[in-house]
């Protein structure tokens, strides 16, 4: 397959950025995604351009690094499926892609296509764990839980924190990954305890990034590659009613 890419290059976050036109040759329907990149770059250096660059780590959907908006969609045409496990063959040959960064003020761009999703991490260390001591590894039933309940967990846990809700959102929402993360906590024994404290602390440190608030466009949910759905918003802001005082909640 030959193909045409318009691909934004910019130096760092306070440089202006740009759409660079490449042609890319011998790509085959079997790569993937970030394959085509890689062969792209080869033929770059080769025309002595500089390579683009991309974030990526595991490149089997787990990590949630490949970051990147095509034509016009975050992770790409395909659903439920990341960057990296996009492949060619979801392409004709002749085509013309357009491959663009996350867009958010809280994920400002390093370089090209790649951008610093800190925030997120700030907002795992508000409170995105269990400080409970629970001693050496519990038996396997210590806490007998009903299959639907762990199940809800498990869903919220497949939030790998890629940022395409971010990136899909018109108002920058981080509340999908927060939902995610607070829900598939607060639904297990070990961390109910902690839920008021951790859902007040990382809306706070959700806000305090910079993301809008969610306003029910169901965006986030259509673009996430992990399937997780607005109903943990949902629970977040019942979590969230739970824990604050009352009067609060009005
Ligand atoms: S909720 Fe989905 S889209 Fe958002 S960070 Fe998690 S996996 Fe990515
Ligand atoms: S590179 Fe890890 S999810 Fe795509």
């Amino acid at each position: 397959m030959n193909l045409t890419l318009y691909v934004w290059r910019q130096a760092n976050a306070k440089a202006p950025g740009k759409m660079e036109r490449y042609e890319t040759k011998g790509i085959s329907p079997d790569m993937s995604f970030l394959e085509m990149l890689d062969v792209t770059n080869e033929q770059l250096i080769k025309q002595g351009i500089e390579p683009i660059v991309f974030d990526h780590d595991c490149r089997e959907g787990i990590c949630g690094m490949c970051s990147q908006v095509i034509n016009g969609v975050p992770h790409g045409p395909e659903e439920l499926v990341t960057v990296c496990q996009l492949h060619m063959r979801r392409f004709n040959d002749g085509d013309t892609i357009f491959i663009e960064p996350w867009r958010s003020k809280a994920f400002p761009i390093e370089k090209d296509l790649m951008v610093d999703r800190g925030a997120f991490d700030r907002i795992m260390q508000a409170y995105g764990y269990t400080s409970i001591t629970c001693g050496g590894a519990p038996d396997a039933n210590d806490h007998p839980i009903p299959k639907w309940q762990l199940d809800r967990a498990m869903d919220a846990a497949e939030c790998i924190g890629c940022g395409a809700c971010v990136a899909a959102c018109p108002n920058a929402s981080g509340m999908l990954f927060t939902a995610a993360k607070v829900a598939h906590l607060n639904m297990l024994p070990q961390g109910k305890p902690e839920g008021a404290r951790r859902v007040k602390a990382m809306i706070a440190a959700h806000d305090l990034e910079g993301f809008g608030n969610c306003t029910n466009h169901y965006e986030c949910e259509a673009a996430c590659p992990k399937g997780v759905k607005t109903a943990f918003i949902s629970y977040l802001n019942k979590e969230l009613i739970k824990a604050l005082p009352k009067g609060a909640q009005d």
